[in-house]
């Protein structure tokens, strides 16, 4: 189902020749795979830390077809905890691309399909150094795997090798001190999740920028992504929390970057730039602010005796409201279909419950005036960990597709009503809208130094847009990932053609993707990527250099562009 959905033509036209050329890496059943006992050698000198992937569905299939085995993976496949225990599954159903899981035919034997084909438990940072060489070495493509969250499948890839950071879970909090920053810090292996990092902060009276959904890896995707957090409004992004990586560049080099050092090129990069493109992180020590205490909110209504117009009129209402909510350090996630709307929840650190309800008034007076049932509930609780397990509920994963943008504040301030009128549109045709309304200013993240699309300092809504997956209609689900494409997003974009998206929530199929997810600092990010990665080891979707290869029809990956330093590298390919 790959790539029926880009222009199939125009690629075939740049697509080398089906033989394992130089231009491809190299994949399993080609000449130049390494033998079995060059696998065995291999896995020797990584103190014998090499998985061969038997992928996670495999009870679910013949011959090994187990239907106990199966319910038990079939009733946990749409939460994050199954897939993040293994060494090869990932969480975005259209990348794992039905070739093993509880949805399809039990008779129909597991291949690896986009899996990758070995992965590696690293747990020193000499093991991430042999991979890289002896990956380079072989032309083997190589992924780094954290938790698989990706809903781009930058974590996954047909005939790879990973390296997965999951077990990197080292965790410690201290002081720092630079030119920049003194305070306390949390330093965290590759493989902490958001959970781990939030509860020792909780220990200690401390606070940490994290994600909504609390198994995320903090140091990995997130962190290098961007990263957008209830905290986001009073602290900034993930990104901007960062003070110091340790790193294996793309040569195999154990690289410590900080703003002020020698590779400070490669910290702004890896701050905001992009996962799986520079480096295989090993920690990130980043900024651990003073807990405070911090309110929740909850409300939700529907459309019932409700006109359509009524309906998002409110909603008109809620965007005039979220200047006041979000400058005063509130972050609010909401969603709504054209029939329901939920907010869950708006997070308030250090603003009393009150002053949060306060704020909301424009809001909910409106709601009082049109007569609307709505159900609200609050809390007030001593830290950011307390608010975070009582009031963010569950978030699941494998039931959507996505896509994305950013929306500036001067659209909610001064084209309002088209805004709403293009979400209309958008609901009623069946998509849910997913909102992240934040101030991430740089009043906000304060002096920071790093690769954060710019369009993030002016956004008032970070916008994400779903559509339904369904497991057994793959024509569907193209054409629905293609009416994100080409209908939805446009419509966001025309309104604010300067804007961006949110790399780690995007459309993986955004066109121009070099300025949508990195705007004005693609050309720089290219140029470091040259550097620390010469031998262009390191490819992932959407990924800063990209566009320089194709994913065939079987997952092969192949050159098609060569990048020229001088060139400018926007709409290439
Ligand atoms: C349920 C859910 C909730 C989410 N909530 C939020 C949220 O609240 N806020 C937010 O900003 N985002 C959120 N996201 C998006 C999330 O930030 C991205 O999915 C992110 O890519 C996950 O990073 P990961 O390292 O955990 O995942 P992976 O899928 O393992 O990795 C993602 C990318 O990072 C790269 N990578 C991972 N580890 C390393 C490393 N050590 N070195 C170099 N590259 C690495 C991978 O190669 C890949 O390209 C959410 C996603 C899901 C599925
Ligand atoms: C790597 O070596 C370990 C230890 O000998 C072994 O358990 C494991 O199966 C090997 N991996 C592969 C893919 O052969
Ligand atoms: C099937 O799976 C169950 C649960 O994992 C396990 O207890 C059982 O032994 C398996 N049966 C066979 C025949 O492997
Ligand atoms: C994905 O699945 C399609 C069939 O649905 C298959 O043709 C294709 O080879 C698969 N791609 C990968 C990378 O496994
Ligand atoms: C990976 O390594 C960790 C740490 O040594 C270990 O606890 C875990 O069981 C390993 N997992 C697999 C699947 O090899
Ligand atoms: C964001 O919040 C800060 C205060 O934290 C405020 O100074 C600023 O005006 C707000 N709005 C914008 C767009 O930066
Ligand atoms: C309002 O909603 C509540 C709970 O959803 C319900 O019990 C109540 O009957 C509703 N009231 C009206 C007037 O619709
Ligand atoms: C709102 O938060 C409360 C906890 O404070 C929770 O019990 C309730 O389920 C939440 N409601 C919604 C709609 O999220
Ligand atoms: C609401 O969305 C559904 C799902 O797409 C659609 O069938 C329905 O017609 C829409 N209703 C209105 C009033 O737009």
């Amino acid at each position: 189902m790959f790539f029926c959905i880009t222009l199939i033509a125009s690629l075939l036209a740049v697509l080398p020749p089906a033989s394992a050329s130089s231009a491809c890496r190299c994949f399993p059943g080609d000449a130049c795979w390494p033998s079995e006992s060059a696998w065995s050698q291999f896995n020797k000198t990584i103190d014998g830390r090499l998985i061969s992937t038997v992928p996670l569905g495999t009870p679910c299939h013949t011959p090994n077809h187990n239907a106990t085995a199966c319910a038990v993976l079939k009733a946990g496949w749409e939460l994050p905890e199954e897939h993040y225990e293994s060494s090869s599954s990932v969480m975005a159903p259209f990348f794992a691309n039905g070739t093993c899981d509880p949805y399809h035919s039990v008779s129909k034997p597991c291949t690896l399909g986009n899996y990758v084909w070995y992965s590696i438990n690293v747990t020193s940072p000499a093991h991430i150094s042999y991979a890289l060489k002896f990956a380079t070495k072989h032309n083997i493509r190589i992924i780094i795997r954290n938790t698989g969250h990706d809903y781009n499948g930058r974590s996954t890839g047909a005939g790879a090798l990973a390296i997965w950071t999951h077990h990197l879970k080292d965790l410690e909090i201290h002081e720092y001190k630079d030119k920049h920053y003194a305070g306390k810090a949390i330093t965290m292996g590759a493989g902490v999740q958001g959970f781990e990092a939030y509860e020792i902060a909780d220990e200690n009276d401390l606070q940490v920028v994290g994600g909504e959904c609390p198994t995320v890896g903090l140091a990995g995707g997130y962190s290098q992504g961007g990263g957008h957090s209830a905290l986001s409004s009073r602290y900034g992004l993930g990104a901007d929390q960062v003070l110091k990586w340790e790193v294996v560049d793309g040569q195999g080099n154990f690289i410590t970057a900080t703003r002020d050092n020698e590779y400070s090129d490669i910290f702004w990069a890896l701050s905001g730039g992009g996962g799986g493109t520079y480096g295989v992180v090993w920690s990130m020590t980043s900024m651990a602010h003073p807990g405070t205490p911090v309110s929740g909110l909850n409300l939700t209504y529907t459309n019932t005796n409700l006109a359509a117009s009524s309906f998002y009129s409110t909603i008109e209402k809620f965007h005039e409201n979220l200047p006041a909510l979000v400058d005063a350090g509130a972050m609010c996630i909401w969603s709504y279909t054209n029939t329901s709307f939920v907010i869950s929840p708006i997070t308030g650190p250090n603003i009393p419950v009150a002053k949060l309800v306060k704020l909301l008034e424009p809001f909910t007076a409106i709601l009082d005036k049109l007569n609307i049932n709505y159900t609200m509930s609050t809390g007030q609780y001593s830290s950011y960990y307390g608010q975070f397990k009582d009031m963010q509920g569950t978030i699941e994963v494998g039931i959507a597709q996505y896509g994305g943008y950013l929306i500036p504040r001067s659209v909610v301030e001064n084209n309002n009503k088209a805004l709403v009128q293009a979400y209309r549109e958008i609901t009623e045709a069946g998509a849910t809208f997913i909102g992240v309304g934040l101030n991430a200013s740089h009043k906000v993240s304060g002096d920071v130094y790093n690769a954060v699309l710019p369009a993030w300092r002016e956004a008032l809504i970070d916008t994400t847009l779903t559509t339904p997956w369904e497991w057994d209609d793959d024509a569907l689900m193209v054409e629905r990932q293609n009416q994100m494409t080409y209908e939805f997003i446009p419509k966001l974009e025309a309104l604010a053609p300067s804007s961006g998206a949110y790399m780690n929530e995007g459309n993986f199929q955004q066109p121009d993707f070099q300025r949508v997810f990195y705007g004005s600092n693609y050309d720089a990010l290219r140029k470091i990527k040259s550097k620390y990665d010469p031998n262009d080891i390191f490819y992932a979707k959407t990924a800063v250099g990209s566009a320089e290869w194709r994913e065939r029809e079987d997952g092969r990956l192949c050159k098609v562009n060569q990048w020229q330093p001088s060139c400018a590298e926007y709409g290439t390919v």
